[in-house]
């Protein structure tokens, strides 16, 4: 019965022999739907747009297609568990198994945090993996979905690919479907689906796995049973069940540790972004009277995650210098990093640990992918961005609850609070304080206006008096990956000052809705004590001075700062 399913998959046409009804392979007309373009994190749609129909059938088939099909080959599949992540799961099992795929490793309940998928393509040596995610977006039927395709080496397909992709979906004619009833993907254990195998893993095992690898967590266990205390907010998505087991389980955080822990399709109606504003009751609660020691939180699918210690904020440029100087701490890196990598307008904090422990550190654009080539190579060990985003050469995403871990272990390690470990690294190496400015779901017409406007002056900018600070230089930011060679250009705009402050303006590449303006603020400075937004005002007032956000855009003030 096997071996005729498998050769009904390969004939990618409906047979009229009598079969049971759930192996026959439909070929299904279709026809190029515009817009499926992967964007600094896959394609991310508004959920509905994905629930059109063949959308997803479409960008599935155009995904295999430009790995030049899938037959025999193993993929791991799973998602953050917003709305439609079951049904998508259920279309990509049957597309997989009507390509002829040998396998596909799926999450229970078709979850899987991306840092855990990432490990699992890695582990298990597969041809990829398949992330059903919109990550931070929101999600529900009338908010965000996305797909997104990671290689072999764990890492989200490098833009080659997802241009391959793009093609594809632009010259598609049909695609191939198993009709087959739902897979059962709430037990763990295997499936035959015409032949492919489905194999449901528990999501969570190996990534707590690898964790207890990489970190001290008998030094860990410690810190609680010192009766250290934390707060974990999961924001309602992935996070919740990896942080119970790990937290609360195998370290011995006191039950409750773990807020939001049951992963809801639509994040509890939250925007599940670790950021002050999205995670603002776990910030209040750290900035209050009863805070514990030290709090987190992680995005939608788990790859971010925000630091928090009592009564202070770690921005994410900084926790990344932090880590930089401490990771040899925890055992994963006791041998010290290789070197270090942000992306450019993450601030410039990690650069100084690197150039005192005499690393190299580079800059790439925006967008974890860039990372990839850097990590495989070996020329960097721990990666950074200011999206709240920070990971090292153990996956190749992101990855929050790592963060989370590593913190701990360096607590767990210093035994000073987190204001203390701060001070003195600022202390050690000097402070850049930091901060971006978000005009969300602006006109993308006027977003556009804006930055073109800029662009076009950059060249010139340079001695320009720009409110209380002088342009050094200025330049439109490009990269050149020096492993491979790939160029990316247009990356951001990037102004530095007199003095060593720096602005940097981006258009967002996530969004589902208009356009997000990006304002990146930075300022040495030699005073350690200083209100960071206090701080960063002159350079708010050079911006204003180079840039008409408000002419541009109708706003005068960032919706979002952090
Ligand atoms: C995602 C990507 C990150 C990126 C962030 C912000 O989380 O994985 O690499 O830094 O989005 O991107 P954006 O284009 O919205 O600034
Ligand atoms: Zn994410």
């Amino acid at each position: 019965l096997q071996r005729t399913a498998r050769l009904m998959a390969h004939a990618g046409r409906t047979e009229e022999r009598e079969m049971p009804e759930t192996l026959r392979v439909t070929t299904h007309p279709t026809r190029p739907i515009a817009g499926q373009k992967p964007g600094t994190s896959g394609l991310r749609k508004k959920t509905r747009v994905f629930m059109e129909p063949h959308y997803l059938e479409n960008f599935v088939q155009a995904l295999f297609n430009a790995l030049h099909g899938a037959e025999g080959k193993t993929f791991v599949l799973g998602g953050d568990g917003r709305y439609f992540n079951d049904r998508a799961a259920q279309v990509i099992l049957r597309m997989a198994a009507a390509q002829g795929a040998e396998r596909v490793i799926v999450g229970q309940g078709a979850l899987l945090s991306t840092p855990a998928a990432s490990h699992l393509i890695r582990a298990r040596r597969t041809d990829g993996g398949i992330i059903l995610s919109a990550s931070h977006n929101p999600g529900g039927a009338d908010e965000d979905f996305g797909i997104k395709f990671n290689t072999p080496n764990g890492g989200p397909a490098a833009e080659a690919i997802t241009t391959a992709i793009h093609a594809e979906t632009e010259r598609l004619s049909e695609y191939r479907i198993l009709e087959a009833h739902d897979i059962d993907l709430s037990h763990i254990g295997t499936h035959d689906l015409a032949g492919m195998v489905v194999e449901v893993v528990d999501p969570v095992a190996d990534y707590a796995a690898l964790m207890e690898e990489l970190f001290d967590f008998d030094a860990i266990r410690g810190l609680f049973r010192s009766g250290f205390r934390m707060k974990f907010d999961a924001m309602h998505a992935i996070t919740g069940p990896y942080a119970a087991h790990i937290l609360e389980h195998m370290l011995g955080a006191p039950m409750g540790t773990v807020v939001n822990a049951t992963p809801q399709p639509d994040f509890g109606g939250h925007h599940p972004d670790p950021n002050p504003t999205h995670a603002r009751l776990l910030y209040e609660h750290l900035m209050g009277d009863h805070a514990p020691e030290f709090g987190a939180a992680s995005d939608g699918d788990g790859d971010r995650n925000m630091i928090l210690g009592r009564g202070i904020y770690v921005s994410p440029s900084d926790s990344l210098a932090v880590i930089a100087a401490n990771a040899h701490l925890a055992p994963g890196w006791s041998g010290g990093l290789r070197g270090v990598a942000r992306s450019m307008p993450t601030s410039r904090a990690v650069d100084r640990v690197a150039a005192a422990r005499g690393w190299d550190a580079y800059a790439t654009p925006t967008g974890w992918k860039f990372f990839g080539s850097l990590l495989d190579s070996g020329r960097v060990s721990l990666c950074g961005e200011e999206s709240f985003g920070t990971g090292a050469d153990h996956v190749r995403e992101k990855d929050g609850l790592w963060a989370v871990l590593m913190w701990l272990n360096i607590l767990a390690h210093r035994r000073q609070s987190v204001a203390e470990v701060l001070a003195d690294h600022w202390r050690e190496y000097g402070r850049d304080y930091y901060s971006r400015h978000d005009y969300e779901g602006v006109d993308a017409a006027g977003a556009a206006a804006l930055m073109d406007a800029l662009r076009g002056r950059l060249d010139a900018l340079a001695g320009t008096v720009a409110g209380p600070l002088t342009v050094s230089g200025a330049r439109d930011f490009a990269y050149t990956d020096p492993v491979d060679g790939a160029t990316a250009t247009g990356q951001g705009l990037e102004i530095d000052f007199e003095g060593g402050a720096r602005a940097v303006l981006r258009l967002s590449g996530t969004g589902t809705e208009g356009a997000t303006l990006r304002v990146y603020l930075e300022r040495p400075e030699a005073a350690l004590d200083l209100d960071p937004a206090r701080a960063l005002e002159p350079v708010v007032q050079a911006v204003a001075a180079l840039a008409d956000i408000a002419g541009h855009t109708g706003r005068t003030a960032p919706d979002v700062v952090t």
